[in-house]
């Protein structure tokens, strides 16, 4: 009996183990001719750990680079569990996106599902995604040009930069991350900064945002369950904060722009669509808008023609104004080649790296065919470093973006149904912040500092400056 156990417990270890391989061998062995080609990695892990693999974000990263020359743009292989074909043509994303209804939905690891939740935008699809994405694109559309959110911004962005008059060295990203949300706080939620619930959720948020990032692993003390504790938490203090504002009368438009009003009298939306709304627009729109701030100020850090041609822009918008005056609608429409660096930043830089989608029947594309059940993933980056679609594609150059075309050869944004709506509210914060910043301060990166593909992009070491004020502020 004694020597029966390590006989059971051994065949326990390897039955599973044995049907895993099994299963991998068996679905290698099967692929028809027409796949493309690539290699699976190992069973279940398949080889995700190398996909993920950190790297430079503006280089494809050893993994991508190895798999193209040895396979082509597009080739199969095993992701986040799931046999996939990864695509790092522009063209095969662009018809993987824009065909999303039909034959590519999203796609998330089912473990996922908890941290994103049952409304998360960027999961559902069809009528109720249409219908909670129309309220995002309207507030967006009202929001941008409105006088209450470019002041807003404007005076967050002056009081950061006052903040700093004394000091030599600042953590840029995390001051960026500040903004970003006091902005979204002050103007989506109507919540002061010195409120308490105003550090409650940006301290929920950073568990949250940190988790979203991790290896989904359910088990005590990981970084993806305290995100999905800090998620619960956040939305219970985003219900209150609804409730309260409810128990103030619907009737009564805060002053200013007013998200909360918008979302609440919309009587198609129910208790749960609503706060997940809010949760998406303070998840979408922080930590990016951060990013893409980090990413413009570390980019034009290292292209001093790109930051000198920048700075006589912001000079000719400010000579024409009274002192002090605040910076207008108009005024933004005419930071032309602000506008392109901010593009190029987001090519260059690379958030997003890639997406999860599916396919729902086997898709015969050119040459070859994607299996029906594949996870696909549209590397969005590949195309913004491909030398065949862009000159120079490692060099900032703000000034490609002069050329029209460009905006069709990257997508930094996604395409198709789920293509970010919240960037123009982006764009203009990250102008405005810029505006004041260059007119008022010199900066210097770290030698040792980049930003890293994490997969979504962060910053060796925050992204520290080095900062000279250049005149009274
Ligand atoms: C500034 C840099 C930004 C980048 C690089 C970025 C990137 C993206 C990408 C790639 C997607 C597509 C996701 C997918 O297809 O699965 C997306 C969706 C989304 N973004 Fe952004 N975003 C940015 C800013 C913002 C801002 C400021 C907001 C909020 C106001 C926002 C809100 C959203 C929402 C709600 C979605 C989901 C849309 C849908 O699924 O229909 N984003 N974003």
């Amino acid at each position: 009996m004694v020597e029966f156990w390590p006989f059971t417990l051994a065949l326990f270890l390897f039955l599973p183990v044995a049907y895993l391989l099994l299963k991998h061998l068996t679905v290698s062995s099967t692929y028809p001719k027409q796949i493309p080609e690539g290699t699976m990695g190992w069973p279940v892990v398949g080889e995700t750990l190398s996909f993920l693999k950190p790297h430079e974000s503006y280089t494809m990263g050893s993994f991508l680079q190895d798999r193209c020359s040895r396979y082509g743009k597009v080739f199969k292989s095993h992701l986040f569990g799931s046999p996939a074909i990864v695509s790092c043509d522009h063209e095969l994303n662009t018809y993987i996106l824009q065909n999303e209804r039909k034959l590519f939905p999203p796609s998330y690891p089912k473990v996922m599902h908890d941290i994103l939740g049952e409304y998360g935008m960027i999961l559902i699809t069809g009528d109720i995604h249409k219908k909670l994405r129309n309220v995002i694109v309207n507030i967006v559309r009202d929001t941008k040009s409105e006088s209450h959110y470019l002041r807003c911004v404007e005076k967050l962005s002056l009081s950061t930069l006052k903040s700093w008059v004394d000091c030599k060295e600042v953590a840029f990203y995390e001051e960026a991350k500040q903004v970003a949300l006091h902005v979204m706080l002050q103007y989506l939620l109507h919540i002061d900064l010195e409120e308490p619930v105003a550090l409650k959720l940006l301290t929920d948020f950073e568990t949250y945002i940190k988790g979203f990032v991790s290896l989904p692993l359910k088990l005590p003390g990981t970084a993806y369950t305290k995100a999905m504790k800090a998620r619960v938490r956040v939305i219970s203090s985003l219900k209150e904060i609804l409730q309260e504002r409810r128990s103030k009368g619907f009737d009564r438009l805060a002053e200013g722009g007013d998200y909360l009003h918008i979302i609440l009298v919309n009587e198609n939306l129910n208790e749960e669509e609503m706060v997940s709304l809010v949760f998406d627009m303070l998840f979408g729109g922080y930590e990016t808008t951060a990013k893409l701030l980090s990413l413009v100020v570390y980019f034009l850090s290292k292209a001093p023609n790109a930051f000198q041609k920048l700075k006589e822009e912001h000079e000719t918008i400010r000579r024409s104004k009274k002192d002090g005056e605040p910076l207008s609608w108009e005024d933004y429409q005419n930071m032309k080649f602000t506008n392109n660096v901010i593009y190029e930043a987001s090519r260059c830089g690379n958030i997003v790296k890639f997406l999860h989608r599916k396919a729902l029947k086997d898709i015969k594309y050119k040459d070859f065919v994607i299996p029906s059940g594949w996870l696909v993933v549209p590397v969005l980056s590949a195309p913004h470093l491909d030398s065949t679609i862009h000159e120079n594609p490692q060099e900032f150059n703000p000034w490609r973006w002069e050329d029209e075309t460009t905006m069709k050869k990257v997508a930094p944004f996604g395409g198709g149904p789920h293509l970010c709506p919240g960037f123009d509210l982006a764009k203009v914060e990250i102008s405005f912040f810029l505006h004041h910043f260059i007119l008022n301060y010199r900066w210097k990166t770290k030698v040792d500092e980049y930003p890293l593909a994490y997969p979504y992009v962060e910053f060796t070491r925050g992204l520290q400056l080095e900062i000279e004020p250049v005149m009274d502020m």
